[in-house]
Parts: C-alpha cells; sequence; structure tokens
C-alpha cells in the first residue's frame, strides 16, 4: 500500500503534527510491502496534490485544531484536493492533535471532514482524534518519553492491518471525550493552564517580546466608540 501523509500544520516540520506523523508512519511501516512519504505545506500546488491522488492508495492529512477549527493552511489543502478530478475513489484519513485534553474539541471538525469527504465522493478512512498533545516537540527535543506516541504507532500498524479505522478504535485513541466536572480534575485542569501560561506560553510571548501584546485582537472590526455602546 502506498500512503501519502500531508503535514498542513503551518509550523511544517517543526512542529507537534511532524512528530506524531512520523510515528504513525513507523508503524504504517511495519509491513515490507508498504510505503510512505510525508509532504509538507512548502510542497503544496496543484500539480503535487494530482500526482499525490494518483500515486497513493490512501491519503492522510494531519492538521493541529486552532482555535477549535482546521488552520487557513488545511483548508487550502481541502480545496486544492476538490479540485482533482480522479479516476479512482480516494481513500482519505485524518489526524486531528491539539492541546486540549478532551476529545469532544474536535468532534465539530470530524462532522465537517465526514460531509467533506461526502460531496468530494472519496472514502473516509477516519479522522484520527487526540487531544492533550501541547508540547510534544518541547519533549521530544529534550529527549523525554512521550507516551501517546505509541498509540500513534499503534494506529499507523493498524491501519496496514484492517485498511480504515473502525468507531471502537477510533474512540480508544480519542479518550477521554470529556474530563468531567470532578472537583480533582477540574482543578488540575486549572493548574495545568496556570502553569502553561507563566512558564510555557508565557516564555514564548516573552521571548518574541510579544507579553505586553497578548490581549490584543486584531481581526476584531474597530468599532466607534458609538457602535460600541449600541
Ligand atoms: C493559534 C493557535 C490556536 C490553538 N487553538 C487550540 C484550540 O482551539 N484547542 C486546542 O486544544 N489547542 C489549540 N492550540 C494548541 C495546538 O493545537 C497544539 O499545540 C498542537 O499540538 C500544535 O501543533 P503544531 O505544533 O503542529 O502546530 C492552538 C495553538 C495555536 C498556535
Amino acid at each position: 500500500m502506498r500512503l501519502t501523509l500531508i503535514n498542513t500544520s503551518p509550523k511544517g516540520k517543526n512542529g507537534n503534527t511532524e512528530i506524531v506523523s512520523q510515528r504513525f508512519i513507523d508503524g504504517f511501516l511495519t509491513s515490507e510491502e508498504n510505503i510512505a512519504r510525508i509532504l509538507h505545506l512548502t510542497d503544496m500546488c496543484a500539480e503535487t496534490i494530482n500526482e499525490t491522488v494518483k500515486l497513493s492508495d490512501y491519503i492522510i492529512i494531519a492538521f493541529p485544531l486552532y482555535v477549535f477549527n482546521l488552520p487557513a493552511a488545511t483548508i487550502n489543502v481541502l480545496r486544492l484536493l476538490d479540485l482533482v478530478k480522479a479516476d479512482k475513489k480516494m481513500k482519505i484519513g485524518f489526524i486531528c492533535q491539539f492541546g486540549f485534553l478532551e476529545a469532544c474539541h474536535a468532534r465539530a471538525i470530524e462532522h465537517l471532514l465526514h460531509r467533506y469527504c461526502d460531496d468530494i465522493g472519496a472514502e473516509n478512512i477516519g479522522v484520527i482524534i487526540r487531544g492533550g498533545c501541547e508540547g510534544i516537540k518541547r519533549k521530544y527535543d529534550s529527549k523525554k518519553p512521550i507516551p501517546v506516541l505509541e498509540n500513534f504507532y499503534e494506529m499507523g500498524r493498524y491501519l496496514t492491518e484492517n485498511k480504515k479505522f473502525s468507531t471502537e478504535i477510533l474512540d480508544w485513541f480519542s479518550k477521554p471525550e470529556r474530563i468531567g466536572n470532578g472537583f480533582v480534575k477540574r482543578l488540575r485542569a486549572r493548574l495545568f493552564i496556570f502553569k502553561a501560561n507563566r512558564f510555557m506560553w508565557g516564555a514564548l510571548l516573552k521571548k518574541n517580546n510579544a507579553l505586553e501584546k497578548h490581549w490584543d485582537q486584531p481581526l476584531l472590526r474597530n468599532l466607534t466608540d458609538k457602535q460600541q455602546t449600541i
């Protein structure tokens, strides 16, 4: 089987999507008959997409969740795929990884992607959803263990053996759906956000001289004072 994975993360090879994608491919390559490659946004153009559709049995589109949605670059790749005049039914799967732990954050996107595949006449082999992926790149660079990567490996292996993902395996992979309202769980989530704001995102903002701007809302319409009071 020939698989092309398109990493549509704006961070390309330097992001978390790349690391989970690599591990997924490692699992897929456990069968000697398989071949796989990873493409990035810098490779994307109509020609590459046409060639990808022609040469691949499976296409996996990997992306991070940005503001509960697909990054703009992922949408562009979906648009390019939609324009391809394929002479066979495309088999498309998705990897959606993101920061918050709960899978429910990506359920709306999952529906949208099912709909997308129906609309373009492709077979959706499954949407792999995994939260709690914040900081994977940092841990990877400092050689810390990252247990979730073994699950991505297993998902790649599962694809070689089963040709598509079952609802059961996708549900197993994406757990927890919600962390619930238990006091301890909520407290741990709050503590994580507090620590991350201070030491992780805070440090990044500081490094980029953007700490003072972290409440900026550049995309809000520039309303006059009068309009704002209406
Ligand atoms: C602009 C931006 C928006 C994000 N929005 C969300 C979000 O809505 N929900 C979430 O769980 N994580 C969110 N995250 C976290 C990313 O999904 C997470 O860090 C992911 O692993 C990044 O993958 P990447 O390194 O390939 O970009 C956001 C990150 C960025 C930079």
